[in-house]
Parts: C-alpha cells; structure tokens; sequence
C-alpha cells in the first residue's frame, strides 16, 4: 500500500464520540516512550504528524487518522507511565479500556514493545487482558536500530518464550525502527489484507 493521504480527524476521551464505524481501523499502543507516535509518522510519511517527545506521557488522548480516505490509524496514550497521579492513571486506563473493548470497527490492536529491554510484565498482562476479551492483537518491536543484533533477538526471544507459555500459538511479529524506516512495507501490506476482510465483514 501506498500512503496518499494521511489527515487528522479527531482527538477525544470518550469512545462514543470517535469518527462513525464504517471504515477499519488499526490502534497502536503500547508503554509510554516505546515510539507509537514516532511508528505512525514513520508509516505515513509525514514529519509531526503524531506529536513525539523524548519525555513519556507525550500523547494523552484517542487520536484518529484517516489514511487514503479508507481506513483509521489510532494513536493511543502510553500505559506504565509512572509519573501520572493515580487518579490520572486510572481514567486513561478507564477510556482506553473502554475504547478498545467496544470499538466495533477495530481490526486489529497493534502492541508495541521496545526491543531494547527483555519482557515486561505490564506488557504481557496487557496482551493476556486482550486475549481474554477476544481482542485481536499483533506485537510490534519498537527501535530495533538501538542494540545489537544479538541483544535485539536476546529480548525478542524473552517475549515470545513468556508468550509461548500460555499461548498455543504467538501473535504475529513485527520488527521495526523509525529511526531506520524498517518494517514498514510489512506491517502496511497486514493492513492492506487487513482492509479486504472488512470489506467482505
Ligand atoms: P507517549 O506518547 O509518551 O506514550 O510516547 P510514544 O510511545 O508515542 O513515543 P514517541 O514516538 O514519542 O517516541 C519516544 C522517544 O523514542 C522519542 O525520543 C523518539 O525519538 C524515540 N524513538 C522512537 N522510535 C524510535 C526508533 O525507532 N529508534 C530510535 N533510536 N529512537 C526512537
Ligand atoms: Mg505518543
């Protein structure tokens, strides 16, 4: 897939206030800091589109995309960011869940994790919370340029073993750097086949 246009919709914290259900749509999350802006504009094309920063906590509300006027990209806030109050924590917890459980047009959730540390456990929980409500899910390393080859496949492997502990099968794998523009074409030509699903839904 080629990426004509990329334009921003909406933001907002209240599921029933997002754009109508008729098209797909592909929401990435993950931690705070793990590059889910900086993914969507490296996938788009486009510079600030989706506001990145070196500090977590950067994105705070449900954003949605529109791309070649025929799907939605959401970008999500970060969870595990320690330094929000609590109280703030649980009402992002609170519209994210929401959105995520009843967004009828959602495909596909795309979780990122940074390739740069070994598995997490607020990662893993939040990807068995998504197995349990039947919320389909595919992982996304995030900055594979950042370590060694070596050290990379060390803490990919370190999810997928957690993973395949309790899963009978793994989701699919992505890998991935912005800085690099990697995974690019595969993670585009998924929600291309993706789109043809809907389509025939
Ligand atoms: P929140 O919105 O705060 O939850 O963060 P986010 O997940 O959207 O992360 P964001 O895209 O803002 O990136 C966080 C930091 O990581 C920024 O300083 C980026 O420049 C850096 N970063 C993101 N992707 C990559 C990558 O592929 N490689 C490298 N080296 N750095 C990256
Ligand atoms: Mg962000």
């Amino acid at each position: 897939m080629e990426i004509k246009t990329a334009q921003f919709v909406i933001s907002n914290t209240d599921v029933a206030k997002c754009p109508p259900p008729t098209l797909p749509e592909f929401a990435f999350i993950g931690r705070s800091n793990v590059g889910k802006s900086s993914l969507i504009n490296m996938l788009c094309e486009r510079k600030d589109m989706a506001k990145t920063s070196s500090k977590p906590g950067k994105t705070q509300l449900i954003n949605h995309f529109i791309i070649n006027k025929n799907w939605y990209l959401v970008d999500l806030p970060g969870y595990g960011y320690a330094k929000v109050s609590k109280d703030l924590k649980e009402k992002w917890n609170s519209f994210i869940e929401q959105y995520l459980v009843n967004r009828q047009n959602l495909m596909c959730v795309m979780v990122l994790l940074d390739s740069r540390i070994p598995q997490q456990k607020i990662d893993l929980e939040f990807m068995d919370w998504l197995g349990e409500n039947e919320i389909p899910f595919v992982m996304v390393f995030t900055k594979i340029d950042k370590l060694s080859k070596l050290k990379i496949s060390a803490n990919i492997n370190s999810y997928k073993n957690e993973m395949g502990k309790h899963w009978d099968e793994l989701p699919q794998c992505f890998y991935t750097s912005a800085e690099k523009k990697e995974g690019k074409d595969e993670l585009l030509q998924f929600i291309t086949k993706a789109n043809k699903l809907f389509k025939n839904l």
